[in-house]
């Protein structure tokens, strides 16, 4: 078919799209959808035929390829097949289903749980089908595009705080009429700067103003915490989250997401949000690989002690070459480079030096705050971390951003 319309404004996006597209290949400045062929073991990766550290990967425990997540993938393939017979609702749960969100339950220290065939789902089901026309959810400013859209998609009133600023929140929880539902919603973890949202402040407005709260734990569990439970771990606090939301698709190596809640809220899930009953339930093999992932996590502490040793070296080292790693306290640094061509040309040396890192540009993050984001994992050895910083800071210096 020739895609050949008038020119309309539709053609004229795709047109913009693909010259940009075209305009970064020429000059060897593309950097998406970079075919990963092999996982080497540890943290290093075959990508584009060249062996380089990962540096670009959301297991930040290094769990992807763990040989005890690797077999229970396998026997559930024996044991049930590849597929699921379809919706949940008609005839897809297997007890894979009903085990996993047992255990995603008792890890998140929550009375139920219930899981969804990807995190972008999960937000988007869970947010429009608790909110809906006439109620108000209060976003941060930097939580990502999956709650942003369920907060569109859920027709309620839609209101967005500055990020992590809790004097603007409460501002706004003081405008929402006192009889509106209002469900105030962020981050653990802000995916694109690695800071930390301030758990107890906002527990304390929720309960203040009556409003719901959820908090997104995508790039927490297993980051944060003693033992990897997330976020109220970190701060001491125990179930004060309404609304636990996560995802199974990053130190979990799987593919999916949940919600964990008291047992009234999951039930009313289970039967009423869409994703739940209109779609597929997750494949038994991913069923069972994230089950078995939060066992070996409780069974291997040491995984979480490396990841915070291989942070503090890696955001310590960058920091004292002269890098701003912005507001960073995690295991995702970012390395601000201003405009997206030091960003690209950053990422391209990092890349040619076999330091596999991509860059964060505009829509993502706001023009003028380009940056290199790297992914720090236990999986990491503290040589390779010197070897990455070694190449960053030398690219650096050339590119003018040091
Ligand atoms: C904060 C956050 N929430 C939700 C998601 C969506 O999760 P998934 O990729 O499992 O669909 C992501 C993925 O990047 C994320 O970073």
């Amino acid at each position: 078919m020739d895609l050949k319309k008038t020119n309309d404004a539709v053609m004229r996006r795709i047109h913009a799209m693909n010259d940009r597209v075209n305009m970064l290949k020429e000059n060897d400045l593309y950097f998406y959808n970079q075919p990963v062929t092999e996982l080497r073991g540890g943290a290093r990766v075959l990508v584009n035929g060249r062996e380089m550290g990962m540096y670009a990967s959301y297991g930040y425990l290094g769990l992807l390829g763990h040989p005890r997540i690797g077999s229970a993938a396998k026997a559930a393939i024996d044991r049930y097949g590849t597929g699921t017979h379809g919706v949940r609702t008609l005839a897809g749960t297997l007890k894979i289903h009903n085990e996993l969100e047992e255990t995603i339950a008792e890890f998140k220290h929550a009375e139920a749980a219930v899981t969804y065939s990807s995190g972008y789902a999960t937000n988007l089901t869970v947010v429009s089908t608790l909110m809906g026309r006439g109620d108000y959810v209060l976003s941060d400013k930097l939580n990502h595009a999956s709650i942003v859209d369920g907060c569109l998609m859920s027709g309620a009133e839609f209101r967005r705080f500055r990020h992590k600023d809790m004097e603007d929140l409460e501002k706004r929880l003081q405008q929402v009429p006192s009889d509106r539902a209002k469900l105030v919603i962020a981050d653990a973890v802000f995916s694109m700067d690695g800071d930390i949202i301030d758990l107890p402040k906002m527990v304390e407005l929720c309960k203040k103003y009556d409003a719901w709260l959820m908090i997104d734990e995508a790039h927490s569990v297993g980051v944060l915490g003693k033992t990897g439970r997330g976020i109220e771990e970190h701060f001491g606090m125990n179930d004060v989250i309404d609304i636990k939301m996560g995802t199974l698709s990053k130190t979990i190596p799987s593919v999916g997401g949940y919600v964990a809640a008291k047992k009234e809220l999951i039930t009313y899930l289970r039967h009423a949000s869409r994703a739940y009953i209109f779609s597929a339930a997750l494949p038994p093999a991913q069923a069972a690989a994230a089950n078995e992932a939060f066992k070996v996590i409780l069974d291997e502490p040491w995984r979480i002690e490396k990841l915070n040793q291989n942070t503090h070296q890696y955001i310590n080292g960058l920091k004292s070459m002269g890098f701003d790693t912005m507001l960073t306290e995690t295991a995702i640094v970012p390395v601000l480079c201003g405009s997206d061509e030091r960003a690209f040309a950053l990422t391209r040396e990092a890349q040619h030096h076999d330091v596999f890192v991509l860059p964060v540009v505009s829509p993502a993050v706001p023009e003028g705050l380009a940056r290199l984001r790297a992914t720090i994992t236990a999986a990491h050895e503290t040589d390779e971390i010197a070897y990455a910083m070694e190449v960053i800071g030398k690219a650096g210096k050339e590119i003018g951003i040091i």
